[in-house]
């Protein structure tokens, strides 16, 4: 039963709030920066193009709603769990406080997933952009190079910043946050003067079986289970692409990670994960809607959809702000991915699930400066190693499994802690928190069968770690022996 034990709220409380730990500086501006910094990113410069393109058509304005009301249901538990227990760990810590401390360790697992591999990338098409925008070798710089040197270096240099702390990093963001809003509203407005009607019917394009050939483990799980045979488009295609595309939403849960860099929590957390969502769902919709009103979906470009969307239509000076707004905004991304796994790693080091030494903060800087460090290492390699392609889906389905907990410990919570003081509260609850987490388990179901069993395996290892390490070594473990004796 050990591995079910749970932490005290407030033991957690009290630890963020102990000496030595993070610095309590952020307002809801910076909050809400941080948030947008991370969430629009490779998701809607690159995965939108694609999957109209492949499977959704026009529609894929559809699948970002589909993904933007799963992601808002879960926002809505994270906000109430964010508010009530303001914590560097997020997701992690509340597993602690409520289902026990095995699933605390894979959810904190599952998050340095998410997000290492969600920088890894990021620095990969921050890499192609600014090949496209400056002229750079592809051999150095694409998917085609097989040492990507552009993702290395930008992961080692953002490494820097998100080390050194997070009130620089944050600056940092916010000035990139503005440029790619502000450039993105842009191509919202002046795409709509470029939108041809007849390229948005049909909005749904009617299913068409796939080409033959395709390994089964890239089809996604559901088709499989259900047997139907590959297709592209319909209905079907569009919750593939829901699925994928979900991508762009994820991270926007980071901003939980700084309850404890947060002035007012109470009032601030969920104002800037709600917030931050429906601003980015606004957005992801029209320039869905003004991507696929400018060019035909079939002749959506790869690489740059939206850049090459204003060439397209003979406004190739727009396509060069567009590729100049992806190169700030992915940087921001990638920036806040970093910050936010040095924030997990705390968490988990002073639980003592990881060693203690190698999570703890830098005195000097206020961060966790030695888990930064090893992460930024990790994730420079598997940016500089790895396609996008075989890390985006992973992204996907580790965030919806951290979401499916998230959803799962609201309604604990009410039930275990009654009485805890919940500033914000999900309304309907138990129905929106079980709809959240049966919405999550249905877009997972979209996900191929190859990202199921990767996922797997990093499941059994992080399972093989803690069985290991982190059961015997975790500060409630140690204590529990201590009584004994
Ligand atoms: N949501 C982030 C993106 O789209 C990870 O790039």
């Amino acid at each position: 039963m050990d591995l079910l034990r749970t932490k005290p709220i407030a033991r957690i409380k009290a630890d963020g709030a102990a000496e030595g730990g993070l610095r309590r500086d952020l307002g809801l501006i910076d909050l809400v920066g941080f948030g947008v910094g991370i969430v629009i990113g490779t998701g809607i410069f690159t995965l939108t193009g694609i999957q109209a393109k492949v499977n959704a058509g026009p529609g894929i304005a559809v699948s970002f709603v589909v993904a933007g009301v799963v992601s808002l249901f879960a926002a809505l538990c994270y906000a109430e769990l964010a508010s009530a227990v303001p914590t560097a760990g997020s997701a992690y810590t509340y597993a602690y406080a409520t289902i026990g401390e095995v699933f605390a360790w894979i959810i904190g697992w599952d998050l340095l997933l998410e997000f290492g591999l969600g920088a890894a990338v990021v620095s990969r098409s921050w890499s192609g952009y600014l090949a496209d925008l400056f002229g750079l070798p592809p051999s150095l710089f694409t998917e085609e190079a097989p040492v990507n040197v552009g993702a290395i270096a930008i992961i080692l240099v953002l490494g820097l910043v998100a080390a050194f702390g997070i009130r620089e990093s944050a600056r940092v963001t916010n000035g990139l946050v503005l440029v790619k809003v502000g450039i993105s509203v842009f191509v919202v407005i002046v795409g709509a003067f470029f939108v041809t009607r007849s390229n948005l019917v049909p909005f749904i394009p009617e299913s068409v079986p796939a080409a033959a050939g395709g390994s089964a483990l890239d089809r996604p799980l559901i088709e499989t289970v259900l047997g139907g045979a590959p297709s592209h488009y319909g209905m079907a295609g569009i919750l593939t692409a829901a699925a994928v595309v979900f991508f762009a939403y994820t991270g926007f849960e980071a901003v939980a990670n700084l309850g404890e860099e947060s002035k007012r929590p109470e009032r601030d957390m969920p104002r800037a994960l709600i917030g931050t969502l429906l601003a980015c769902t606004l957005l992801y919709v029209l320039v869905s809607l003004v991507l696929t009103g400018m060019v035909k979906y079939t002749d959506i470009d790869e690489s740059a959809p939206l850049s090459k969307a204003f060439e397209f239509v003979g406004a190739g000076w727009a396509g060069d702000l567009v590729a100049v707004a992806a190169v700030a905004g992915l940087t921001s991304v990638i920036l806040v991915e970093l910050v936010t796994m040095g924030r997990i790693g705390y968490a988990m080091g002073r639980d003592g699930l990881i060693p203690p030494a190698v999570a703890r903060v830098s005195p000097k800087h206020g961060t966790p400066v030695r888990f930064t460090v090893l992460v930024v290492i990790v994730c420079a390699l598997l940016g500089g190693f790895v396609p996008i392609e075989k890390l985006s889906e992973m992204v996907s389905i580790g965030a919806l499994f951290a979401f499916l907990l998230v959803s799962l410990a609201v309604p604990v919570l009410r039930r275990t802690k009654p009485d805890l003081k919940r500033p914000f509260r999900v309304p309907f609850s138990p129905v929106i928190p079980i709809l959240s987490g049966l919405a999550c388990v249905a877009l997972m179901t979209n996900l191929a069968i190859a990202t199921w069993l990767r996922f797997l395996v990093w499941f059994l290892l992080g399972l093989a770690i803690y069985l290991l390490y982190g059961r015997r070594h975790s500060v409630l473990a140690r204590e529990a022996a201590a009584e004994k004796e």
